[in-house]
């Protein structure tokens, strides 16, 4: 079985592939927060069509979008296009949308959901997450409503908003429902409360943000987790590249492999699902390419830091015996 082809069980009975691809493009989606409304600047629009379709291509099963990134049209259009060539019928491919932050509000859930089917074309998606944590105001045709320069924050609580999500299971609008950015103890009140379980909890996850204890929490209670940014997002003229540490580069140039290829390995091999984003071809297909070694043991010796401040339990222990 191939990377991408490989899937890992839900608390519901469902399942989701391991690997898909991410859609969020910085330029295409900042230009549509600016502009305000759904006017798709033609070249970007065309490369995340493009890309998703090499990518369905290449055997994803599983694309990742969001509202707020203004790619649902695109991945609509390129999972359409599949299915009417018949490649894959619609129970094979796997779709995650997200709740924006400004429709917390119960009310507002359902139209969100709605709104999200329609950019797709789908009549229903395979996953509904709400997106963070915190509630926006719903300031009409704001998606970062301000006051004096500050984020008008609702008072809506998350629990009543994935009440309303709940809802969306039950209508058969979505297959299943999660949740991203939430901490520890925000999932943990959820599950105190929730009649239907998050399936996921979707966060940021690379070796430079291990976040060790969330994904042993989520895991130990039948919550998958999802590495969003599993590559670190790379920024050109940005010094500390994960895909340019020194230690991947040697594990990857002894295996024969690329950077990315044992980054994404490291995560799929503990079970945590990985949705890389590229637009470029040659990428997207490295991606999802299978075999790679073992990394478990290496990435433990290696990181047993986080680098963006947090000590591993390895490290706390290593400092306790001096
Ligand atoms: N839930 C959330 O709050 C949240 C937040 C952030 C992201 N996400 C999701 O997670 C997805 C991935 O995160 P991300 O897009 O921020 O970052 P990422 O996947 O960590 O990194 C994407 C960048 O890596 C480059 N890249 C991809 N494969 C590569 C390879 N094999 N070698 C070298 N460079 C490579 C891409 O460049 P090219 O495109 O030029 O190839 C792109 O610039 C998003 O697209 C989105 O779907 C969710």
């Amino acid at each position: 079985m191939s990377a991408s082809e490989a899937k890992i069980p839900l608390n519901n009975g469902l399942s989701i592939p391991l690997l898909g691809l991410g859609t969020f493009v910085e330029g295409h989606a900042v230009r549509h927060f600016n502009i305000g409304v759904h006017m798709s600047e033609p070249s970007q629009s065309e490369q995340i069509k493009t890309a998703v379709e090499i990518a369905l291509d290449a055997g994803y099963r599983h694309v990742d979008t969001a509202s707020i990134y203004f790619s649902e049209k695109e991945v609509g259009m390129a999972v359409r296009s599949r299915l009417e060539r018949e490649d894959f019928t619609r129970k094979e491919i796997f779709i995650t949308s997200k709740l924006w932050n400004t429709f917390h509000d119960p009310a507002d859930v359902r139209p969100a959901c709605l709104e999200s089917l329609s950019n797709l074309g789908l009549s229903y998606l395979d996953l509904y997450l709400m997106h963070t944590p915190m509630g926006f105001q719903n300031v009409p045709g704001e998606l970062f409503p301000r006051k004096n320069n500050m984020i008008l924050a609702s008072n809506v609580d998350y629990i009543d908003t994935w009440k309303a999500m709940e809802k969306l299971v039950d209508e058969g609008l979505v297959k299943s429902i999660g949740v991203s950015n939430f901490n520890r103890s925000q999932v943990e009140r959820l599950l105190s409360v929730a009649r239907i379980k998050p399936a996921i909890n979707q966060v940021e996850l690379h070796p430079y943000l291990a976040q060790q204890e969330m994904v042993k929490y989520c895991q130990s209670n039948g919550i998958v987790v999802t590495a969003h940014t599993p590559l670190g997002s790379p920024q050109p003229n940005f010094e500390e590249q994960i895909l340019l540490d020194p230690v991947i580069i040697a594990i990857a140039e002894k295996n024969g492999k690329t950077a990315a290829q044992i980054i994404l390995r490291y995560q799929v091999q503990k079970n945590i699902v990985v949705i890389p984003k590229s637009l470029t071809a040659s990428r997207i297909v490295q991606n999802s390419k299978k075999r790679h070694p073992s990394l478990l043991s290496i990435f433990r010796i290696t990181f047993p830091i986080n680098r963006h401040g947090c000590e591993s339990p390895q490290l706390r222990q290593k400092k306790e015996r001096r």
